[in-house]
């Protein structure tokens, strides 16, 4: 009832004004629904589900369901609050850079709606890492909370300079301790940041000497690497060889956002007149899965995958953990569908794990090679 009433009242509203613009309305109003106990028990009320075979305890963390909230929603911690209400099982804040950058020129966001996909032009619009952390002062949220870091969206000399800039963000979410894990996002593509350097983290040179430096550090928390989504699986295979012997890197996640255009997935309409910018959703689904699989079925216990790109529903969701996801996450489904999709996801992955006769999701994980 009420996905139906987000999609054919809510959403024609909403999407006849500028996608910046609402996205913004969303973080306020989300942040404005969880400041107040009557609307997040409200919320609780008709939209969180719970079910005991969507449990589970990865690296030591109680997830109540497998499905986040992934980085680039809110990147400026304002729904901490309100996202257990609505039935999400983790969240993460960000992605977030050691210094801010106002973002590049709007547009920022656009839609696709016939190819399910959001444009991307964000360029890491950011406030900058203390001003995120100073509003996480205490953990009330009750889910799982992790933060996405990047490199600060600036030129840099060369790949020492920017990985100094990820390391110094660590440093303090590491001090600040509110976190239950980590994300490390490598690859959010066009960034001004990686012009004109010689080495890429996209390389295994590059790669090996990031986490290289990074294991100075104490990273106490488990930390997700965000990874590329055009890379072929032997590229992605060679940057995951390079991270097996750092124990502290406990899982990837598969994977950022679409360049190319050329994806058949994309309306053709759509994507010609489609500005600058890169692209989530239903386009992104098909390579996620393929390297949630290749991945899985090289290391199995040794990353955590987590499965994200273009989940619209329970058997989306499902589709990845039968392939090795322990997790999954989203964005551009609940843009489309409405937060309410959150917990119908829940329920039908529920439903399908039951039917194929698993007592816990964690018995589905994989699946497919079993
Ligand atoms: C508006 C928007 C902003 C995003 N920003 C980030 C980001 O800052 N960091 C990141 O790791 N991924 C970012 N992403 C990528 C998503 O986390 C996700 O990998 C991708 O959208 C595929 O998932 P989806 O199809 O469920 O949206 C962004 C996606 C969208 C739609």
């Amino acid at each position: 009832m009420i996905g139906f009433i987000y999609k054919k009242i809510v959403k024609p509203i909403l999407f006849k004004f500028p996608a910046d613009d609402v996205h913004h309305f969303f973080l306020k109003t989300g942040n404005f629904f969880g400041r107040n106990k009557f609307t997040r028990n409200f919320l609780s009320s008709i939209l969180l589900y719970k079910n005991q075979i969507l449990e589970q305890k990865i690296l030591g963390i109680n997830f109540s369901n497998p499905l986040g909230l992934a980085a680039g929603f809110d990147y400026d911690a304002d729904l901490i609050d309100i996202l257990p209400s609505i039935s999400f099982g983790y969240h993460t804040v960000g992605t977030v850079t050691n210094l801010p950058y106002e973002g590049n020129p709007r547009p920022m966001l656009g839609r696709l709606p016939k190819s399910k996909s959001l444009l991307v032009n964000k360029g890491f619009k950011s406030n900058g890492l203390s001003s995120v952390l100073s509003k996480i002062n205490k953990k009330n949220g009750g889910i799982p909370l992790g933060i996405s870091i990047g490199a600060t969206n600036m030129p840099y000399k060369n790949i020492e300079g920017m990985i100094e800039d990820i390391c110094t963000s660590f440093e303090k979410v590491i001090k600040e301790g509110n976190f239950d894990y980590y994300e490390l996002n490598i690859s959010c593509p066009n960034l001004i940041n990686i012009e004109n350097l010689k080495d890429k983290f996209d390389e295994p040179l590059g790669f090996g000497m990031l986490l290289n430096k990074l294991s100075y550090l104490n990273i106490n928390k488990p930390l997700f690497i965000k990874m590329y989504l055009e890379k072929s699986e032997s590229e992605t295979i060679s940057l995951c060889d390079v991270a097996v012997d750092y124990k502290w890197v406990k899982g990837f996640i598969f994977a950022n956002l679409v360049k190319d255009r050329k994806n058949k997935v994309f309306d053709k309409e759509e994507i010609e007149s489609a500005g600058k910018g890169n692209f989530s959703g239903k386009p992104t689904e098909e390579l996620s899965n393929n390297l949630v699989s290749e991945v899985y079925k090289k290391y199995r216990d040794r990353f955590v995958v987590v499965g994200c790109g273009g989940i619209f529903n329970g058997k989306d969701a499902y589709e990845k953990i039968k392939r090795g996801a322990s997790l999954v996450q989203m964005v551009t489904g609940m843009v489309y569908e409405g937060p309410s999709v959150i917990s119908r996801i829940n329920k039908e992955l529920a439903i399908l794990i039951k039917n194929d006769g698993h007592k816990n999701i964690s018995e589905a994980i994989g699946a497919y090679y079993k």
